[in-house]
Order: C-alpha cells, then sequence, then structure tokens
C-alpha cells in the first residue's frame, strides 16, 4: 500500500506544478507562533516542546498551506498535575468562514484521566464535538496522532486506530472542508475555564512549566500555492469507501472510550439534531 501511495503522488507530481510535503522537520516547517522560546525546537528539528508559565503559552505553526494530506504527530503530553491546560495539535485556515480539524488534548488532576477531545469547522461553523479517554496514559510515552483529511472524509487516527470519520456530507448542505488550505498548528494554552471537569479544576501555577513534547511531525500533503486549485485532485489514493476493519475499530471505539458525541446530546440539541447526525453517524 505504502510503495503505490508514493507512486500515486509522484505521478501526480510529475503531472502538473502540485507540490507535495513528504516528512517534517520544525525549524525548515515551522515559525513560532506565540511564546517566544517557550517553543524549543531540538534534535535538528526532529523534536520540539512547548512549555507554559504563568505569563504566557506557547504555539507553532507550519509555513505552508496545505490542501489535503495525512499528518502525523507524535506527542507526549504534560506529565503529573495538567489540570486546566489544553495541549493541541490542529489544521486551521485563517478568516471569518474558516475551516479547522482539532484535537484538543483536555489535561487533569494527577492520576485522572486526560480528555482528546476532537472537534472540526467549516465555513466558519463548529460545535460538532466527540471527546475521548485514551486507552493508554498520554503522559507516559510518545503516541501518534493523525489527521487524515481528503474531500471525502477527514480520518482522527490514534497509533493508527481510526476513532474518529467526519465524512463529507456537502450533497444534504452541511459544509465541508474542501476548499480552504489550511495551516498546521501545534499549541499549549491555558484553557482552564473550561478544560478540567468543565471549568472546575483551575490550573495549579505552582506546577509550572508545564511542558509537552512532541516528534516525528509528518505531513504527506499537498502544499496549497498560488495554484492551490492543483490540489483539487489530491486524496491521497484512498478515495474508496471505508474498509470493514475501519467499520470494525469505530465501532469498539465508539462503544468504549466516548465520554460525548454532539450527535448524542438531546440537551443541546433538544429541537433536532445537525442534519450530519440523522446520517449514520460516526461509521
Ligand atoms: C530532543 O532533542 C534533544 C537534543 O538532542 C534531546 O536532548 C532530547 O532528549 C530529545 N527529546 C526527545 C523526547 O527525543
Ligand atoms: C458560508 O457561510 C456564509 C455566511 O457566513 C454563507 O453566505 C455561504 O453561503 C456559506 N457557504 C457554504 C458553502 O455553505
Ligand atoms: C478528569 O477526571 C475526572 C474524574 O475522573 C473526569 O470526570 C474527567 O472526565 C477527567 N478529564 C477531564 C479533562 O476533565
Amino acid at each position: 500500500m505504502a510503495s503505490s501511495y508514493v507512486l500515486f503522488m509522484l505521478s501526480l507530481c510529475l503531472a502538473s506544478t502540485t507540490k507535495f510535503a513528504l516528512g517534517g522537520n520544525f525549524y525548515t516547517d515551522f515559525n513560532i507562533l506565540f511564546g517566544d522560546n517557550r517553543a524549543n525546537i531540538q534534535d535538528g528539528g526532529s523534536n520540539m516542546s512547548l512549555a507554559m508559565d504563568k505569563s504566557s503559552g506557547s504555539g507553532i505553526a507550519t509555513k505552508n498551506e496545505y490542501l489535503f494530506g495525512r499528518f502525523d504527530m507524535q506527542m507526549k503530553l504534560i506529565p503529573d498535575n495538567s489540570a486546566g491546560t489544553v495541549t493541541t495539535f490542529y489544521l486551521s485556515s485563517q478568516g471569518p468562514n474558516h475551516d479547522e480539524i482539532d484535537l484538543e488534548f483536555l489535561g487533569n488532576l494527577s492520576g485522572d484521566p486526560h480528555i482528546l477531545s476532537t472537534n472540526y469547522y467549516a465555513n466558519g461553523t463548529g460545535g460538532r464535538e466527540i471527546q475521548f479517554y485514551l486507552w493508554f496514559d498520554p503522559t507516559q510515552d510518545f503516541h501518534t496522532y493523525s489527521i487524515d483529511w481528503n474531500p471525502q472524509r477527514i480520518i482522527i487516527l490514534v497509533d493508527n486506530i481510526p476513532i474518529r470519520v467526519m465524512h463529507n456530507r456537502e450533497n444534504i448542505g452541511v459544509p465541508f472542508p474542501t476548499s480552504q488550505p489550511m495551516k498546521v498548528y501545534a499549541t499549549l494554552w491555558d484553557g482552564d475555564f473550561w478544560a478540567t471537569r468543565g471549568g472546575k479544576v483551575k490550573i495549579d501555577w505552582s506546577k509550572a512549566p508545564f511542558i509537552a513534547g512532541f516528534r516525528n511531525f509528518n505531513a504527506n500533503a499537498c502544499i496549497a500555492g498560488p495554484e492551490g486549485s492543483s490540489c483539487m485532485g489530491f486524496n491521497g489514493g484512498r478515495n474508496k469507501g471505508l474498509d470493514a476493519q475501519i467499520r470494525k475499530h469505530l465501532k469498539e471505539i465508539h462503544s468504549r472510550w466516548v465520554v460525548y458525541d454532539y450527535c448524542r446530546d438531546f440537551i443541546r440539541f433538544a429541537h433536532g439534531f445537525p442534519s450530519e447526525c440523522r446520517k449514520n453517524k460516526h461509521t
């Protein structure tokens, strides 16, 4: 599979002026977004840490914008008491009607579980949260978190296991990220007004600085230039339906690890669920 994927991308590359990114490096591919040297790139750009103290969090963003592709990041979350902190890996375009694909890790008190909150915005509208507990302690080791984005669907993966699929439902009038190029972001910030037990547990600043580790960023993605429309043919060679294996994984994950699913929030949507919730939800 891997080799046919590479061949597929090479053939597209040769056939057009479209540029593809393969691999990734924190020095060459990213700029520091905020927090100055609290974003600490090391090891020739293969690893990076983000720190937060009382005066600031930190974050980085790619120089390039991408339109479709697969993005992998290995992350090791803040150990011990990380309540109130939010560590993120996400894609976002700019502007009022922006698109965004989010992985946000909500910290917790020592020994209590972090939550991985996933969401996406299309044409400026978000509010599509599905939140998960993880089946491992994400502060002990690096794990790989991935966003696989093509015009048909977005798949979020943890250690290569698909946990969420967002289908393109433009055919029933639901906007989907298909035209706005996005940058890749990694950030660490103070979210204690909502992150931990709905905002009840605040950051203990005596434990600062809080530090999260990142390494082995990888983008197999189409770099959107002025000729960004040439990314339209890019679908990563995966323009097929979901296979049985992926459906099986999703079913298992959703039966065991989901903390919150907007498509099951009967209080919030007492007057009717969003259209995409009515079609086969997450598989
Ligand atoms: C990151 O790179 C630095 C410098 O080479 C090294 O000391 C550190 O152990 C690395 N961290 C990880 C998590 O690989
Ligand atoms: C995007 O939102 C704007 C309003 O903010 C609306 O006018 C436009 O039709 C929307 N586009 C799509 C594709 O839904
Ligand atoms: C933190 O731990 C509490 C208690 O186990 C749990 O209810 C909550 O979901 C955990 N995660 C967050 C981010 O609040």
